[in-house]
């Protein structure tokens, strides 16, 4: 059964919710701070992160690293600097490491490490953990009731296992990606319910499927270098250069997922949508088709697959000259001019042919939420709602990949778990 009566409920014990209990209770050791979370075993999705080794954070976090209201955002990060979160990581006896790409992993190689260091902490700060605590609602007590007790509780949390009364509260429920983790965008109904606004939710590092009629299944397996464009109503809302990895389904990789936001809004919106790749980054149509020449024009006996493969992976290549009618071993020199064309266009405007994202099974993370202009960022508390914390992904911020969203989520919940822990004020607790 739960304590009816906490000075702080957390609610949602993933990342933003751990560390929202521990900086609370760093802060007021004396008070009673509780984490219910709806799943039966805490932490499934910082232990599926980082492809089990969870990608911390990055060793350089910037605002533009972040899709989100800039300013708020950039306020709220340099509350917790990256130097701060990896020596909070070490104070609690995790080390980490920086790979190549900038991002810092645990020395072990593995997501438990982290949630076991996370779980450990608050439960030696006192902090109760319950899972199986699923809440179906958070109601603020008539202020009548509270005439003259601004230590009476606030809020009522109705759960699995009956009420839980708090003095303060802290949605940390995340969003909607991974719904089988307990992240299933109940959280803003809770949110809806007490006032806050909801921007439209759409799955966001996620991959993309394309037409079956393509050749992707053909390529599955293999990563190159693009340049991806996303046009919405003719219009470029996003420019980005990385590694595509073409799948059994479609189209993945670091470049793709980071694109697959602008993809998903603009389709949940009804936009015209389109995915332009160049996969000869860095040249345009006619610097490419100078090069073509060049090179034909060099060695006229070459192949065409060849000339080709000195710019790409060559089982790209041959697939994009069929793809443009080629034959990739005709000698470059005469291949008719309208392949060539068609080629050249396929090799630096190709217009993907997505036709729906993964879904919310295979979403990193949620585009949407509820507006950052609802919290005030020097606390996170709302400013709808009195007593009320909001932190993590719930919150309408997402960042790309790279240990962006965890950096989100430790920034997010050590100010709201400071904040609450600093109104309640040393001493009133238990
Ligand atoms: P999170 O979703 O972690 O936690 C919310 C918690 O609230 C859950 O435990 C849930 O059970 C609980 N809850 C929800 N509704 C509830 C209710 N009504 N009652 C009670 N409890 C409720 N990011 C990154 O930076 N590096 C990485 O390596 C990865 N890798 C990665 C891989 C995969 C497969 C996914 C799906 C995601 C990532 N991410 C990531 C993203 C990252 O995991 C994500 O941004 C954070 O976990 C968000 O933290 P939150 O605490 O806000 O929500």
């Amino acid at each position: 059964m739960a304590e009816p009566v906490a000075d702080i409920c957390v609610i949602g014990a993933g990342a933003a919710g751990l560390a929202a209990g521990i900086f609370a209770a760093e802060l007021q050791p004396a008070l009673r701070i509780e984490l219910l979370d709806g799943a039966t075993s805490i932490g499934a999705k910082i232990l599926v992160s980082g492809g089990g080794r969870c990608n911390v954070t990055h060793d350089v976090v910037t605002p533009d690293d972040f899709f989100g209201t800039r300013h708020l955002v950039r306020n709220v990060l340099a509350a917790f600097p990256v130097q701060d979160t990896v020596a909070w990581f070490a104070s609690m006896g995790v080390a980490l490491k920086r790979e190549e790409t900038g991002k810092l992993f645990p020395v072990t190689d593995k997501a438990r490490t982290v949630l076991d260091a996370l779980m450990a902490r608050n439960r030696e700060l006192g902090v109760v953990l319950r899972p199986g605590h699923r809440v179906a609602s958070i109601e603020r007590r008539n202020e009548s009731e509270q005439a003259g007790a601004e230590d009476l509780p606030r809020f009522v949390i109705r759960h699995q296992h009956g009420e839980t009364f708090a003095r303060h509260v802290i949605l940390a429920t995340g969003g909607q990606s991974l719904p089988r983790s307990g992240s299933d965008g109940s959280g803003y109904g809770l949110a809806r319910h007490l006032g806050h606004h909801v921007t439209p939710t759409v799955p966001a590092l996620v991959a993309l499927m394309l037409d079956e009629q393509c050749f992707h299944a053909d390529l599955s397996g293999l990563a190159q270098e693009v340049e991806i464009q996303t046009l919405v109503a003719g219009r470029s809302v996003d420019r980005r250069t990385g590694s595509l990895l073409w799948t059994h389904f479609g189209i993945s990789g670091p470049v793709v997922m980071d694109a697959s936001r602008f993809w998903c809004l603009a389709k949940a919106r009804g936009e015209a949508v389109e995915m332009v790749g160049n996969f000869l980054p860095g040249r345009n149509a006619e610097q490419a088709r100078e090069w073509f020449l060049a090179h034909a024009n060099g060695n006229p006996r070459r192949s065409l697959l060849k000339l080709l493969a000195e710019s790409l992976p060559e089982r790209y290549a041959e697939t994009l000259c069929r793809h443009a009618g080629g034959n990739p071993q005709q000698a470059c020199a005469q291949v008719p001019r309208a392949i060539r064309d068609r080629l050249l266009t396929a090799l630096t405007q190709f217009r993907f042919p997505v036709v729906r994202d993964r879904g919310w099974n295979f979403a990193e993370v949620t585009a949407g939420g509820i507006p950052l202009e609802e919290v005030n960022f020097r606390t996170m508390e709302s400013k709808l709602v009195p007593g009320l914390y909001l932190v993590g992904e719930v919150l309408d911020c997402d960042g790309r990949i790279g240990g962006f969203n965890f950096q989100w989520a430790w920034a997010t919940g050590r100010v709201a778990g400071r904040a609450a822990a600093a109104s309640l004020g040393a001493g009133r607790g238990r």
